[in-house]
This record gives structure tokens, sequence and C-alpha cells, in this order.
């Protein structure tokens, strides 16, 4: 049985009062929270406040990104071993703003990935075609190619006990998104291409999907038999919006 994950990414949002607020109001309802995991990944500068208020087995931190480097001379970045000292349990990797606006390539985030595991944390690794590929039906292509240079540089084993994140990087922050049923369509795909490795490990591998959830749309994607929760961004920052997303998850997949 796979439990749902529900991930909020603040993404370069927050402070310390936010952070005091939003926590104390989630955990005021995490009786409520039966059989879903939830991870908070603020931003790195506040991982250590985070964890000091998740007093809870149901909730994980998360970190945003990590580097490759345990330490040396690397001024301004983190390292995993700093970020397992602070509490870190799950790291997201490949994010397409990562992509982006600090051209990480499927090569490093690779890199990336083995060293989350080598760790023993757990990488949340995002893939998603972008809106041309999207419009040139090449989706499943994109997936598979983010997903083969892990098998090549790893292999199957990489992704026992891992979270993949399915996010058309269209779908992000726009208000837009693919249709569930659509959804479920690439994410089954993904889990079948898994399973041409090794079956049992594509059956247990989480496969959230991400862009645009909110309150309103999010029974309707969890609904689906292969998307296991949600990776959440903007509707994340509000705290009653957040617990409205995990209450129609838990909902969606009549787990009380
Ligand atoms: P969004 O972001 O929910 O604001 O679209 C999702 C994400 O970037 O993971």
């Amino acid at each position: 049985m796979r439990y749902p994950l529900v991930v909020a990414n603040w993404k370069l949002n927050g402070n310390i009062k936010f952070i005091k607020t939003f926590l104390n109001n989630l955990s005021i309802n995490i009786d409520k929270f039966v059989h879903c995991n939830i991870v908070i990944a603020p931003p790195c500068m506040y991982l250590y406040e985070v964890n000091k208020l998740l007093k809870n087995n149901k909730l994980f931190l998360g970190a945003q990104n990590s580097d490759i480097y345990m330490y040396g001379a690397y001024t301004g970045d983190i390292s995993l071993l700093m970020l397992k000292d602070v509490g870190v349990r799950y790291v997201i990797i490949g994010h397409s703003e990562r992509r982006l606006f600090h051209h990480e390539t499927n090569e490093i985030i690779a890199k990336k990935f083995f060293a989350v595991k080598q760790n023993g944390l757990i990488p949340i690794l995002c893939i998603g075609e972008n809106e041309k590929e999207y419009n040139n039906c090449q989706t499943e292509i994109v997936c598979k190619q983010q997903i083969d240079i892990i098998l090549q540089k790893i292999n199957i084993d990489a992704f026992r006990d891992t979270v993949i994140a399915y996010e058309p990087v269209w779908a992000i922050g726009t208000g837009k998104t693919p249709t569930p049923k659509r959804v479920q369509l690439i994410h089954k795909c993904i889990r079948d291409y898994l399973a041409t490795y090794d079956f049992d490990i594509a059956n247990k591998v989480i496969i959230q999907y991400g862009g645009s959830i909110s309150s309103k749309n999010v029974y309707d994607f969890s609904i689906q038999p292969d998307i296991d929760g949600v990776l959440v961004g903007n509707a994340s920052l509000d705290i009653n919006e957040f617990i409205a997303i995990i209450n129609n998850v838990i909902a969606s997949k009549k787990l009380i």
C-alpha cells in the first residue's frame, strides 16, 4: 500500500513569524492526517527552525536542493551532511526552477540524486516536459529520458524508497494544469517503465503530481490510482489552503 505524500515547497518565501504561525496551525490539525505523510521544505536558511517545531511522526523536513560535495572550499554551498545534521529527511532534486535558473543538467541532477541516496536521505526527483515538448506530444519521451539518466548512472535500485514528482513545467505557478486523466496516464507510463526493470520497486515508488495544485483541484488529481500525493508550491504558503489540500488528498484515497 502506498500512502500519499504531500510536500510544501515554500521556494524563496517565509520568515520566522510565518513559520511559527504555519506550524502551530498544522500541528493542531495533525491528528486528522491519517496515513498521509507531509513534508515541509522551507528555504535552507530556516531548516533548523522548522525542524525544532516539527515534533510529529507524520511531518518531515525537506530541503529544496543540495550540493554534491560533502565539505571543503565551496563557498556558498550546503552539503548533505549539513542537511542531515539539521534533521532533513527528503531532498527535492531537479526542480525545473533549478534546471532553468541554475542551469542544472540531467547529469548534475543524477549526481545529486546519487549523493542523496548515498547519504540515506530520500530524493524527490522532479521530472516533466516544457510547453514546447507538451505541444509536440513529447511528454513520455522527456520523462523517460530524465529517468534513464538515473538508471544509467546508478540502476533501478536507485528508485527503491524514492519519490518522483511529475511536474509539467508549463503548469508550475501558471494556474494551468493537464487534466487528471492525462496525469494518471503519464504516471502509469512512468510506473510501467520502471516495472520493466523491477516490478516491486515500480509498485512502491511514490509518484506525486505538481503544478498549480490548490484545494479546489487536488481531489480530482489524487483520486487517480497512480497519483500518490502532490508537490505544492504557491498554495502551500497559505495554511488553511494547505490543510484543505491534505484533507482532500486523504478523502480521495478513502484512507479513513
Ligand atoms: P506551484 O508550484 O504549486 O506554485 O505551481 C509547484 C512546484 O513548483 O513544485
